[in-house]
């Protein structure tokens, strides 16, 4: 019979778990979920040897173990510190931790372009949300930030080095999934860069997971590129069989056109696992297969409720009665506010979607009868 193991016990922000031994403090404070669960900027619990390198994820442990009780004289990775029986971890609940936050927060963001406007990831951006709750409202850096020019690395990613934050993932990716790792970390220090050896494009089927790992903006979907933001899509589970790999995915639909196709994220913000294996997709469900035609449509993708993507995706939701017509006799209620029939400015005959850029006073004027 299989010798049973002893579980240990571990407290994070005073709620106590037990775990099995080899947990880290992260995976153990994410069972607990909520807030009590560090960010985790470079550490990816389905790539093997991630983390260590971002510090966000620092939590201060106040009691070693039971044995030794002594607490840790300096904040440690929670990605890559072991749970010990009797453990006691503070997260949030520590100001040494927050503050040391708001540190790595100013250095991660020493380097990284505020172009969010313009950025492909905004709505799904890990350091956007990190600097929402850590950053603050100015740098105090005054140098100027280091710049890249933008490659292709294969016909379908871009990648934008300027907005790299040395992570790491896309290069455990590389060596995990595919059978050729032809890009890594270049230069050391200041000089440090994701970049490919002699310009090789990564072919393979499944680089396009590189996209998905990537907690900033770095690694970009050639074809869905500048196509929309995120939070005018409709994101959609679907499936197809597929030869390569488990064909479950997410679609990021607008109306019926197929705008990008990713692998379905975790709450972690990580590819869900099937079966315990890591639901990562091939190339061709990514980037070949935009037709809806292509897919067997599951339902609507479960949006975390604090996301900028849930706006307008609101599930099962039930429309209260209009009464405006009613009390009004039946008349109905655009008959009363249409804006165009009382201001005479904006001509309702103008269709906006055809418009190049940002409407003006000039898109109006060939109608306006003032
Ligand atoms: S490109 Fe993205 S995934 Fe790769 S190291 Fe940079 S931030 Fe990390
Ligand atoms: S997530 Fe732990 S160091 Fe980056």
């Amino acid at each position: 019979m299989a010798e049973e193991v002893k579980l240990f016990k571990v407290t994070i922000d005073n709620i106590t778990i037990e775990v099995e031994p080899g947990t880290t403090v992260l995976m153990a404070a994410r069972r607990i979920g909520g807030d009590v669960a560090p960010p985790a900027m470079c550490f990816y619990s389905k790539l093997s040897g991630s983390g260590g390198k971002c510090r966000t994820c620092l939590v201060e442990v106040s009691k070693g173990s039971e044995k030794d009780p002594r607490p840790m004289p300096k904040l440690v990775a929670s990605c890559r510190t072991t749970v010990m029986d009797g453990m006691e971890v503070k997260n949030i609940t520590s100001d040494r931790v927050m503050d040391a936050r708001n540190g790595v927060v100013e250095f991660l963001l020493i380097n990284h372009p505020l172009d969010c406007p313009i950025c492909d990831q905004a709505g799904e951006c890990h350091l956007q949300d990190l600097s929402y709750d850590h950053g603050k409202e100015g740098t105090r850096y005054e140098f100027k930030r280091r710049t890249f020019e933008k490659e292709d690395i294969g016909p379908y990613i871009q990648l934008h080095m300027t907005r790299c934050i040395l992570c790491y993932r896309c290069t455990y990716v590389a060596d995990q999934l595919t059978n050729s790792r032809v890009h890594g970390v270049l230069d050391r220090g200041d000089h440090a860069e994701i970049s490919t050896y002699i310009s090789k494009a990564i072919t393979n089927d499944f680089s396009g997971n590189m996209i998905d790992v990537c907690p900033v903006g770095a690694l970009t979907d050639k074809t869905f590129r500048f196509k929309n933001r995120v939070w005018f899509t409709k994101p959609v589970d679907a499936h197809r069989d597929c030869p390569t790999c488990n064909g479950k995915v997410t679609l990021w639909n607008r109306g019926d056109e197929v705008l990008r196709v990713t692998a379905r994220k975790d709450q972690w913000g990580e590819v869900q696992s099937y079966d315990g294996k890591p639901g990562w997709i091939c190339n061709t469900c990514r980037f070949d297969k935009k037709k809806l035609s292509d897919w067997v449509i599951d339902g609507p993708m479960n949006v975390a409720r604090h996301s900028v993507i849930s706006a307008n995706h609101y599930v099962g939701a039930v429309k209260p009665n209009e009464t405006v017509a009613e009390v009004m006799g039946g008349r109905q209620p655009k008959l009363l506010m249409d804006i165009h029939n009382i201001s005479d400015v904006n001509d309702p005959d103008v269709d906006l979607s055809k418009v190049n850029g940002a409407p003006t006073g000039k898109t109006y004027e060939s109608t306006n009868k003032q």
